[in-house]
C-alpha cells in the first residue's frame, strides 16, 4: 500500500504551499502564539485533511486547476484540526505530538489554551472572508462539533454503560465533522448539486469514522515512537473507545476494572491485556473496513483523473495503518 507521501502526490506541490501560506497567515499574530503554532506545523503533520480537500477540489476542476477559494478553505481546514490538537494536549495531559513536544509542555498551559483560540479564531475570520454562507455555516458546525465530543468524552470517561452508539457520535464530533464537511465545502465551492453534495459528506464522514477507528486501535496496538503521541492513554484516562467496548462484551470483569478507575496496582496492564487478547481489536478492524467500503463507494462518479485515483485509494490507506 501507498504511503500518504505517494498517495496525495497529485497535490504535493499544492501542500507545499499550503505550509508556507499557513506560517504567513499565522505570522501576523502574537510572537509567543505565533511560536506556539509554528512549533506544530513544522513538526509536520500528515496533512491528511487538506490533502482530501485539495484531492477533490482539483478532481472537480473542468481545466484541473486550483481555485484560490478552495486553497485557502484547504488551509482553514489544518488550522482548525491543529487548533483542536493543541486543546486536545492539554485536556489529556499528553506530552507529545507529531513526535514533539506538545504546545503546554514545550511552552505552558495558558500559552497552549490562547494557541489553541488563536487558531480557531484565525480560520473563522478567514472562513468569513470566503464570502460563502453555506461554507461557513458548515465549517462552523465543525467547530461546535470538536468542542461538543471533547465535552462529551469527558462526560463518559470510565462510563461503563455507555453505548456504542454514543461512541460513535462522540467520533463524529471529534474527528468525522470536520473531514465531512470540508469535503462537503469544497463542492459548494464548486457548485455542485445536491446529491453530489451529499455524496462528498458521506465520503469524508465514513473515511473520519474509519480513521477514528483505527487511532483507537492503535492507541492499544502502536508504539510512542510509531504514532509520535503517547501510546496505550485511552484507557488509562478512562476513554473507552471500540476496543474496550467490544472487550467488555466478552470479559465482563473488565467492567469492574475500569470502574473502579484502576485503583490497584496491575489492574491497568491486566485491563490492557484483557482488550489484546480478545476479539475486540478484530473486531474493531472490521468496523473500520465496513466505514472503509462505504466511503470508496461514495466517490465512484467523480470523472477519471489522477486526483480521483488517490480518493479512492484513501479508505484503503487508512485501514493499512494498521498493518
Ligand atoms: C490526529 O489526527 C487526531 C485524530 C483524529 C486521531 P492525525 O493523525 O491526522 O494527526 P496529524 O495531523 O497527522 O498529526
Ligand atoms: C481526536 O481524537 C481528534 C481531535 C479532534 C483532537 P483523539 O483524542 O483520539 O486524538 P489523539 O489520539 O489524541 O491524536
Ligand atoms: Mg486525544
Ligand atoms: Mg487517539
Amino acid at each position: 500500500m501507498a504511503t500518504v507521501a505517494e498517495l496525495l502526490q497529485p497535490v504535493e506541490v499544492d501542500l507545499e504551499t499550503l505550509l508556507s501560506d499557513l506560517r504567513h497567515l499565522i505570522g501576523a499574530g502574537h510572537p509567543i502564539l505565533q511560536a506556539a503554532a509554528e512549533h506544530l506545523f513544522s513538526a509536520g503533520g500528515k496533512r491528511l485533511r487538506p490533502g482530501i480537500v485539495l484531492l477533490i477540489s482539483r478532481a472537480l476542476s473542468a481545466d484541473g486547476e486550483l481555485g484560490a477559494r478552495h486553497r485557502r478553505l484547504a488551509e482553514i481546514t489544518e488550522m482548525i484540526h491543529t487548533a483542536s490538537l493543541v486543546h486536545d494536549d492539554v485536556v489529556d495531559e499528553a506530552a507529545t505530538r507529531r513526535g514533539v513536544a506538545t504546545v503546554h509542555s514545550r511552552f505552558n498551559h495558558r500559552v497552549a489554551v490562547l494557541a489553541g483560540d488563536f487558531l480557531f479564531a484565525q480560520a473563522s475570520w478567514h472562513l468569513a472572508n470566503l464570502d460563502n454562507l453555506e461554507v461557513v455555516k458548515l465549517l462552523s458546525r465543525v467547530i461546535m462539533d470538536l468542542a461538543d465530543g471533547e465535552i462529551r468524552q469527558g462526560l463518559f470517561r470510565y462510563d461503563t454503560g455507555q453505548t456504542f452508539a454514543t461512541y460513535l457520535e462522540k467520533s463524529y464530533c471529534k474527528t468525522a465533522s470536520l473531514i465531512a464537511n470540508s469535503c462537503r465545502a469544497a463542492g459548494v465551492l464548486s457548485g455542485l448539486p445536491l446529491e453530489r453534495l451529499d455524496d462528498l459528506y458521506r465520503f469524508g464522514r465514513q473515511l473520519g469514522l474509519a480513521f477514528q477507528v483505527v487511532d483507537d486501535i492503535l492507541d492499544f496496538t502502536g508504539s510512542d515512537q510509531q504514532l509520535g503521541k503517547p501510546a496505550a492513554s485511552d484507557l488509562a484516562s478512562g476513554y473507552l473507545t471500540a476496543p474496550a467496548l467490544y472487550a467488555m462484551e466478552e470479559h465482563p470483569a473488565l467492567a469492574g476494572l475500569i470502574e473502579r478507575e484502576f485503583c490497584q496496582s496491575g489492574d491497568l496492564e491486566q485491563a490492557l491485556e484483557l482488550v489484546r487478547s480478545s476479539e475486540a481489536i478484530g473486531r474493531s478492524r472490521a468496523l473500520a473496513q465496513d466505514f472503509a467500503r462505504d466511503a470508496a463507494e461514495a466517490l465512484t462518479w467523480l470523472p477519471p483523473s489522477d486526483c480521483r485515483g488517490a480518493l479512492l485509494q484513501l479508505p484503503e490507506f487508512v485501514l493499512s495503518r494498521l498493518y
